[in-house]
């Protein structure tokens, strides 16, 4: 017992968690990710995956991904990628409604599966389905040789190495950077990304550990300051638009599964149409605001917020006023092409998770009713 005790501690790297320890390793999760793929120098995108079949891709009517929980908020961001940057149509569906909804799917279309665990149930069962009906069926998975890496017909690696904390983190950094290559790398090629714009995002892409790793020193210890103040919380709302809905999203996630406070992630427009019932002085309300994408929109759900006394934990840009003035809590990333913003904007929102968690006495690796990877429906 003993043994296995300081087994754990080492392989716990010195951190409390594992949780913790894979929010930390992200600058280098992600640069692993990027690794032999990335070729600045050379303005290259290698992936033989994607290269292999690139006819696929091209001749596709449209790419579906599926997948369940963070995983499948990754595809969200996704969708926003590959539609943005190769401007090739993509849906975005839960594994499990997929598999029992008789959907259409034909050979003309690309089924991309994300999964962490390559063994989720339900994302498995899907794939399976579309294999079925003539679909060129695509796996991005965090663990080699699992099920799904194994029926796929192509695939790509995140490499986020093993990822123990039951709450998904550096995988799913690791996810938005393979959607990332693969969007830039099939808008190159289909002519949708001219070469000056794919050079100096892929430039920035390159930097983007190094962006987090700034994030990860400059807002750690005022993450956890701020967790202190709401131990307490029975609600969370989490708001961003474009591509930061799906960080809201996944933002949310994080806090119900390891800290069992509800949490809801929205489009922040969506806030009139509903939720803006439930806002008062006891609401805390994370928003992601970076100065680029809808920044003017999500000022005015600010003030909308603060009329009525909600609690503002903002996610903005250095260097940020109008958004600042009115939060009662600003936690400043750096700022990057829009895109990107999901990456960087996901390691404070971890670390909320994170340290309110702590706090309530949870138990943060192993939070109950849930398992690392679901293979029963
Ligand atoms: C993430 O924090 C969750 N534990 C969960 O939603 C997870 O992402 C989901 O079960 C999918 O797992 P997979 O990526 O291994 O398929």
């Amino acid at each position: 017992q003993e043994l296995k005790l300081s087994l754990e501690q080492i392989e716990k790297g010195g951190y409390e968690h594992f949780m913790l320890k894979e929010i930390f390793e992200q600058p280098k999760s992600v640069h692993d990710t990027m690794r032999g793929r990335l070729l600045v120098d050379e303005g290259v995108i290698k992936m033989a995956g994607i290269w292999d079949h690139i006819e696929k891709f091209k001749n596709a009517n449209r790419i579906i991904i599926i997948a369940c929980g963070t995983s499948w908020h990754a595809g969200l961001i996704g969708e926003y990628l590959i539609e943005e940057y190769a401007r090739i149509p993509v849906e975005v569906e839960y594994a499990s409604e997929f598999r029992y909804r008789n959907p259409i799917i034909t050979d003309k279309d690309v089924v991309i599966a994300i999964s962490q665990s390559g063994e989720t149930a339900d994302t498995m069962a899907a794939l399976k389905l579309a294999k079925e009906k003539g679909a060129f069926i695509y796996g991005i998975c965090n663990v080699v040789d699992s099920s799904i890496a194994r029926i796929t017909d192509a695939g790509s690696y995140t490499h986020a190495g093993p990822e123990i904390g039951v709450a998904s983190t550096k995988a799913f950094t690791a996810q938005l950077t393979i959607l990332t290559l693969i969007a830039f790398k099939l808008g190159k090629h289909n002519g949708n990304l001219g070469n000056a714009d794919f050079m100096s995002l892929i430039a920035e892409l390159e930097a983007i550990p190094k962006r987090i790793e700034d994030v990860l020193s400059s807002t750690h210890e005022l993450v956890q300051n701020i967790a202190k103040d709401f131990v307490n919380a029975t609600n969370f709302l989490y708001l961003g638009r474009g591509y930061n809905y799906p960080a809201a999203l996944e933002g949310a996630l994080k806090l119900k599964e390891i800290s069992y406070i509800h949490a809801e992630g929205y489009p922040a427009a969506e806030m009139k149409h509903g939720p803006i019932a439930l806002i008062d002085e006891n609401m805390p309300i994370v928003i992601i605001a970076p100065k680029r994408g809808h920044y003017d929109k999500i000022v005015s759900n600010v003030q909308e917020i603060k009329a009525r006394k909600g609690k503002v934990i903002a996610v903005v840009n250095k260097g940020d006023t109008q958004v600042s003035a009115m939060a009662d809590y600003v936690i400043e990333i750096p700022e990057t092409s829009e895109c990107f913003s999901p990456i960087v904007a996901s390691v404070p929102l971890q670390l909320l998770a994170y340290y309110i968690a702590v706090y309530r006495g949870a138990n943060v690796d192993q939070p109950r009713n849930l398992a690392k990877s679901v293979t029963v429906e």
